[in-house]
């Protein structure tokens, strides 16, 4: 769609209203930032409306990338005023994503679903929000579907309420935004973020498919997108009971959580629990 910047923020702000007006509530927001373009967009789109909000942010040690990345989020939160935590993963558990050599991608999203919701819980959230956007939604969908894990597409919706006492829910502002009009609502807001990628991330590849189909079917991604969400709850749910970790008592489905497991192989002796 060819917009002026006037008419562009007014329908970007329409998508996002639609799910921060129905679900995000008044307090206790934390917002997960990783230094990407959708979370420090985020966390600008809810400063401007005047969210009382606090920025989470996990340093992974994945070499120098992670510490530009802190130090960016140190900067930028600063100058807009808002409150920063930050969970260095060396330095508070002994081991870091960059000591892992085998799936290191599938140890960071452990890693990261278990401190974003202990930490911002621990210390008085009420709900986290995610950059997640549009793009991220269509490819797990479209992964979950090649894959037959339909279950999973229950969760493919912007809003997650807690599935147990000690899980916080869960808001995602841009599920009807995606990539594209969230890199020009950053450079209209002289947003500051970082363009480099995790040098460990593989490239999928189903992003750029969905903005090929998109040259030939105008607003392909958006009709998709709310189709998921209509969709979602006709998928069937997954039998999983949550109990609690036995080593750190946080929800899991084991008997021991993926991320204690992960602490138990990768940090050193002298660090051990
Ligand atoms: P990703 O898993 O990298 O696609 O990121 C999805 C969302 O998770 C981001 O938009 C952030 O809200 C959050 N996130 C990713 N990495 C971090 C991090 N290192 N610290 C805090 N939040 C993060
Ligand atoms: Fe998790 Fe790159 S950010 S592996
Ligand atoms: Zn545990």
């Amino acid at each position: 769609m060819n917009l002026c910047n006037d008419c562009f923020l007014r329908l970007f702000s329409r998508r996002v209203d639609k799910i921060v007006k129905r679900y995000m509530p008044k307090q206790g927001i934390w917002v997960a930032l990783s230094g990407g373009k959708d979370s420090m967009a985020l966390l600008h789109y809810l400063w401007e409306r005047e969210y009382e909000v606090t920025a989470y942010h996990i340093n992974l040690g994945i070499g120098d990338y992670s510490n530009r990345m802190e130090k960016m989020i140190r900067d930028y939160t600063t100058n807009l005023g808002i409150e920063l935590v930050i969970t260095n993963l060396r330095k508070e558990y002994g081991f870091s994503i960059g000591d892992i050599r085998k799936k290191p991608c599938s140890a960071c999203g452990t890693v990261k679903r278990y401190l974003m919701n202990k930490v911002p819980r621990e210390n008085g959230a009420q709900i986290l929000a995610t950059g997640h956007n549009m793009d991220d939604f269509l490819e797990f969908f479209t992964k979950n579907m090649l894959g037959k894990n339909y279950s999973w597409n229950r969760k493919l919706v912007p809003y997650l309420p807690a599935e147990h006492p000690k899980l916080l829910p869960k808001i995602r502002p841009f599920y009807l935004v995606g990539d594209r009009e969230i890199e020009i609502y950053a450079r209209i807001k002289n947003i500051v973020y970082s363009e480099e990628k995790c040098p460990l991330a593989k490239f999928s590849g189903w992003k750029e498919i969905f903005y090929e189909i998109e040259k030939k079917k105008k607003d392909f991604r958006y009709q998709m997108i709310r189709s998921v969400w209509d969709m979602s709850s006709f998928f069937p749910e997954e039998r999983v009971k949550l109990r609690e970790c036995k080593i750190c008592g946080e929800p899991t489905s084991r008997d021991i959580c993926a991320f204690c497991t992960l602490r138990e192989k990768y940090t050193k002796d002298d660090q051990k629990f």
